[in-house]
């Protein structure tokens, strides 16, 4: 990675084990904070299906279980303060931990309700979908979803301890798999060519999960180690926004057209749009372009819009909160591996994006 200044600052330290004993981890991680009281935070998705695993756990045995809404629609103020509420009546004090069981909406919600209950109590997250192990649990960024834009009140926090155990991704649908896998993706075009062909190579319809394994390591070794550099996002934790300012646009537009679609999706259809703008503008090669647009295509589909959604698309890019001043911010590429930061577009260029994400 080449072309990028940064400074190096503190976040608070964070932990991330890929465990193989899921007990005797959490235990142990419980077990250096000493919480007065423990609460798990789960939805009515991982309350059902991931809750059954851990709730024999000796060191859960006194927990109370906390559940909210499964989609991201449910990731608002309101759900918010039912947490806290939550903690608030189960006699939580500053010595209390949440554990956050569940994907990226619970470990961003849980996370900010842990970060800002009584000025912040402890938190570990627990993820049990792949978007939420290789990207949202990894890197303390918090928050929730307002005014119709995407986690735009939050802060960054990290859980003092990510545990990620892959055998919850043998309870992911296809969809929610190809969602998270499209983050490792993005990794992947910010690494190295070798992982990313070793990435467009897995087979998504028939799920080889011990392959899956070490590819997840991986990529969650690249998001530490970017993370480990860059906390607080001067610098080069930019390269994670790779895809994003394009997908957060579709998202926040598919979320108002009461359309659902699942984050990595808008961001697979973001990285299109994005190595587009980087094959224009920084020299990014066209065939590796094609190649991340034919999988894309054939794994994500693609988003449906018209001519007449550009400028509202323009507008929540402007909204995007990685802008500085006047300017909408991207993060391109001039190779893979080869991350440009900071890089602005005009309204043509956004115009000309779209136009080749829809016809290109
Ligand atoms: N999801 C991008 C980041 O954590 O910075």
């Amino acid at each position: 990675m080449r072309h990028i200044s940064y400074t190096l600052q503190p976040m608070n330290p964070q932990e991330v084990i890929i465990s193989q004993d899921l007990e005797r981890d959490l235990s142990a991680a419980i077990q250096r904070v000493r919480p007065d009281r423990l609460f798990v935070l789960t939805d009515t998705t991982t309350r059902e299906v991931c809750w059954p695993v851990v709730a024999s756990f000796q060191c859960l045995a006194a927990a109370e279980v906390i559940t909210i809404g499964a989609t991201d629609e449910a990731k608002t103020l309101e759900t918010l303060a039912s947490v806290w509420t939550a903690l608030g009546e189960g006699g939580a004090t500053r010595h209390s931990m949440l554990i956050n069981l569940g994907g990226g909406m619970v470990t961003d919600l849980g996370g900010f309700a842990a970060s800002t209950f009584k000025r912040g109590i402890a938190y570990i997250n627990v993820p049990t979908t792949l978007l939420a192990m290789v990207d949202a649990s990894v890197g303390g960024k918090t928050g929730i979803n307002f005014r119709g834009l995407k986690n735009e009140i939050g802060v960054f926090n990290a859980a003092g301890t990510v545990l990620l155990d892959t055998q919850f991704l043998r309870t992911l649908d296809s969809k929610n798999l190809r969602s998270g896998y499209a983050e490792m993706i993005k990794h992947g075009l910010i690494s190295s060519d070798e992982h990313l062909a070793e990435l467009l190579c897995f087979d998504l319809d028939y799920v080889d999960y011990a392959a899956l394994l070490p590819l997840v390591g991986t990529s969650v070794n690249i998001k530490e180690r970017i993370v480990r550099e860059d906390p607080h996002e001067h610098g080069i934790r930019k390269a994670l926004n790779l895809g994003h300012t394009a997908g957060h646009a579709f998202e926040s537009l598919a979320m108002a057209e009461g359309r659902t679609v699942l984050h990595g999706y808008a961001v697979a259809w973001g990285l299109v749009c994005e190595l587009y703008l980087s094959a224009t503008r920084c020299g990014f090669p066209p065939e590796r372009l094609h190649q991340v647009r034919q999988f894309v295509r054939q794994t994500y589909g693609t988003f449906d819009f018209d001519c007449h959604a550009y400028d509202r698309l323009y507008d929540l890019m402007t909204h995007d909160k990685k802008n500085t001043a006047g300017h909408i911010n991207f993060t391109l590429l001039a190779a893979v591996g080869d991350i440009r930061i900071n890089q602005n577009a005009t309204r043509e260029d956004i115009f000309e994006m779209l136009d080749y994400y829809r016809e290109g």
